[in-house]
């Protein structure tokens, strides 16, 4: 047995664990992986000291990328070794230690969204923190927390969907938990970052009030998770490159105002401007260092044309602006306590395949983060369709079974560090955001597994050919097709299945849909995966022979085990739609500017639609989709009932009963929302509130959600602050966006 004193010291230690993990700043304590995590005044007073040693030459190599072919990350600066800063080394990608080997492909933002729960985005956010720190990596580039303002928009599966609240909730405990293990986060791509055509330039033009309630507002929750990077975007917001943007990213502009300490690094190549541009508007560090592209190598100088170190010679760039960008960068370093004994790199993006003599190829990978990206893959299916009897599945009930299409198996994992695959199961996107996927488990493997020794007759069309798949589940008891869409990063205007990052519409791939068809109409228990990356038309969910449909999402390296785990009934589903799927782009109020108009040049999109994305435009203009926003289904069921609204100090304390009334143990996403009074203009609803209730059969919980005083303002732009409308609110609880059980104001 534990002594007493033993058992409360391990006590006090858990204590300061659980402080640190919090994102608080609790000065000089000691948190899980070792580090010492100081408050940002002490860390700012070390940097400034520091500061104060460096020479100019220094400074400018602590601000200034080493150039995109020379970087043995995705980004790194100079070091000052005399004084023991490292070159400092960024990495990709939100999902997953890439271009590099030994690492978990993690699912991405979009299916971690797809739980709803905050203990897995928190958990998620550790592992990853976890396997960057293990590969020696300062900084996460992540998380990207841009709005899906379009369904087909490229990058929309690296964030957390349309809603700003629930990527604002995502944003906050990914970046708690990445640095709880002294990682820093970068939150990206600021702002209005929101399609790949035309990226590299287009004016996105933002009303003051749209871009704090909708595209802030996750930056503003990262902020407030002592985030330590923010990352400047490529685009232009309301006519000035974001890099550029004193009102955005300059001392006294949004970000600095709301409280921000740490550094703006530029999205790679981002920055369009001269070096004083960029760094007197408030670019702290630029990135890669080199020209690509459409931009970049300001601060260094582009073909011998200006640079930051003549711009502080002739006095453009004050001495003082100088030694801010280098406080800036190393104030969140010192914050996380990356100043003793943080791992060196011990990997060469260069190489990605782990060659050379710069791979020490350490893997990072554990047990417990296999264990995880399988729950999360599990915990974002979404059950849509499950007529009685159909799941959870009995192998050994099944006498012959037919698993069909190209979705069921591995892709070519050799077709470039971007994995631009799309010749086998959709995993993740493609672009910076996708991952290495050395240990990906297909669906064929996993299901395989299940049925192996059951006497089940397993019969496979592994291709979507619309002869071979209807063949294959003629007479079978049960047929699985899985079928899917991805999208991904414009890049070096790669094109994935013709598709230039956006995707061109918003039909299943490789006519997958017509697969589902032919095969249900020769199969009357046909169940259908789903493998997206965000909203797709599916014209066949009525279809009596199409029993059952899984919203797989993108599910990441443990994409079979995950599915089975649903399919089988080791988990019970609880994934909800981070996104409404309707049938068409025009539902969703918003398109992909593909055509920059005339004259040529970068587009300008006017972000006329406001607040009405998604459920929020759907709900304002009585369009039914085939599923909301927030929906999914159970393999049990549950009754809400108690609905009791308190007010406390300037908060309202919502809570209710959930009970379990079904027969097998699950999980609950109950969800509020909340209706502003008209003259608020806000949405019908807006959601403000979910948590994630595993129940027993039968068992019930009260649960409790606190909307404070931002949480039922509006962004007043005469005043410049968040005000709380006149009049009454309405409070809607429910199981989904539509599906409302319970309704109160106050
Ligand atoms: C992407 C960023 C990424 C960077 C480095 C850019 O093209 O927009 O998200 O972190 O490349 O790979």
């Amino acid at each position: 047995m534990l002594s007493p004193i033993l058992l409360r010291l391990l006590g006090v230690v858990s204590l300061l664990i659980v402080a640190a993990r919090d994102g608080l700043d609790q000065p000089r304590q000691t948190a899980g992986d070792g580090f010492t995590l100081r408050s940002w005044e002490e860390s700012f007073a070390l940097a400034n000291a520091t500061v104060a040693q460096l020479t100019l030459d220094e400074k400018i190599g602590l601000v200034t990328g080493v150039g995109q072919f020379s970087s043995r990350c995705v980004g790194n600066v100079s070091p000052v070794a005399r004084l023991g800063i490292p070159g400092f080394c960024l990495n990709d990608g939100p999902a997953g230690v890439r271009p590099t080997k030994g690492v978990t492909g993690f699912p991405p933002g979009i299916a971690v969204a797809s739980t709803f729960s905050r203990r897995l985005m928190r958990a998620r956010g550790v592992a990853l923190g976890e396997e960057f720190r293990g590969k020696g990596i300062n900084m996460h580039l992540g998380p990207a927390m841009d709005l899906m303002r379009n369904p087909q928009a490229g990058r929309g599966w690296e964030s957390f969907g349309p809603d700003p609240y629930l990527n604002g909730e995502a944003a906050f405990e990914t970046v708690t938990g990445v640095q709880s293990v002294g990682v820093m986060a970068c939150a990206k791509h600021f702002i209005a970052n929101n399609q790949e055509h035309w990226r590299y330039g287009l004016i996105a033009n933002v009303d003051d009030r749209t871009l704090h309630e909708m595209y802030y507002y996750p930056f503003l929750r990262s902020i407030e998770a002592n985030v330590s990077a923010v990352m400047c975007a490529y685009n232009q917001f309301n006519g000035t490159s974001s890099c550029h943007n004193a009102n955005l990213i300059g001392p006294k502009g949004l970000l600095r105002t709301d409280g921000f300490q740490g550094f703006i690094v530029s999205d790679w190549g981002a920055t369009h401007d001269s070096a004083s541009d960029n760094a007197n508007a408030g670019l702290d560090m630029e990135q890669p260092g080199d020209y690509i592209l459409i931009g970049g190598g300001t601060f260094a100088g582009v073909l011998g044309i200006g640079s930051l170190e003549s711009d502080v010679g002739s006095g453009a760039v004050t001495l003082a602006r100088m030694n801010q960008m280098v406080t800036n960068i190393l104030t969140p370093w010192y914050r996380l306590g990356q100043d003793s004994g943080y791992p060196p790199v011990n990997f060469n993006a260069q190489e990605s395949d782990g060659s050379g003599s710069l791979n020490l190829n350490v893997s990072v990978r554990s047990d417990n983060h296999t264990a995880l990206a399988r729950e999360i893959a599990g915990a974002s299916a979404v059950l849509l369709k499950n007529k009685p009897g159909t799941l959870p599945l009995k192998a050994a009930a099944i006498k012959s079974v037919a698993i069909i299409g190209l979705d069921a198996i591995i892709p070519n994992l050799d077709c470039g560090d971007l994995n631009e695959c799309d010749d086998g199961t959709m995993i993740i996107g493609w672009g910076s955001g996708s991952n290495s996927l050395d240990f990906t488990v297909p669906p064929i493997t996993a299901l395989n597994e299940t049925f192996a020794g059951t006497g089940t007759v397993v019969t496979t069309s592994l291709s979507n050919d619309l002869t071979a798949g209807p063949a294959a589940a003629k007479g079978k008891q049960l047929a699985i097709v899985l079928v899917n869409a991805m999208s991904g990063e414009l890049g070096f205007y790669q094109s994935v299945n013709g598709n230039e990052g956006d995707r061109n519409d918003m039909e299943i791939w490789f006519s997958g849909s017509t697969l589902v068809e032919d095969v249900a109409a020769v199969c009357a228990n046909t169940i259908v995966v789903v493998h997206s990356v965000g909203p797709v038309h599916m014209p066949w969910t009525t279809n009596p022979n199409i029993t059952a449909i899984i919203y797989a999402g993108a599910p990441g390296e443990q994409t079979g085990p995950g599915l089975v785990d649903v399919l089988f009934g080791a988990v019970n589903p609880s994934g909800r739609l981070p996104f409404s799927i309707a049938d068409d782009e025009s539902s969703y109020n918003t398109t992909i500017v593909t055509d920059p108009g005339f004259p040529l040049g970068f587009p300008v999109i006017d972000y006329t639609e406001t607040l009405f994305l998604d459920y929020r435009y759907m709900d304002a203009h009585d369009i039914t989709p085939r599923y909301e926003y927030g929906f999914g289904l159970s393999y049990t069921t549950f009754a809400y009932s108690g609905l009791s609204i308190a007010a406390s100090g300037t908060s309202q304390v919502i809570s209710f009963t959930v009970k379990n009334n079904g027969t097998v143990a699950g999980t609950e996403i109950p969800q509020l929302y909340l209706g502003y009074p008209p003259a608020a203009g806000e949405p019908p609803k807006v959601l403000r509130g979910f948590d994630e209730v595993p129940l027993a059969a039968g068992a019930s919980q009260v649960v409790e959600m606190t909307v404070d005083q931002r949480g039922m303002s509006v962004w007043d732009t005469p005043s410049q602050s968040w005000v709380r409308p006149k009049g009454t609110f309405l409070v809607y609880v429910g199981a989904s966006s539509r599906d409302i059980r319970l309704n109160g104001s106050f």
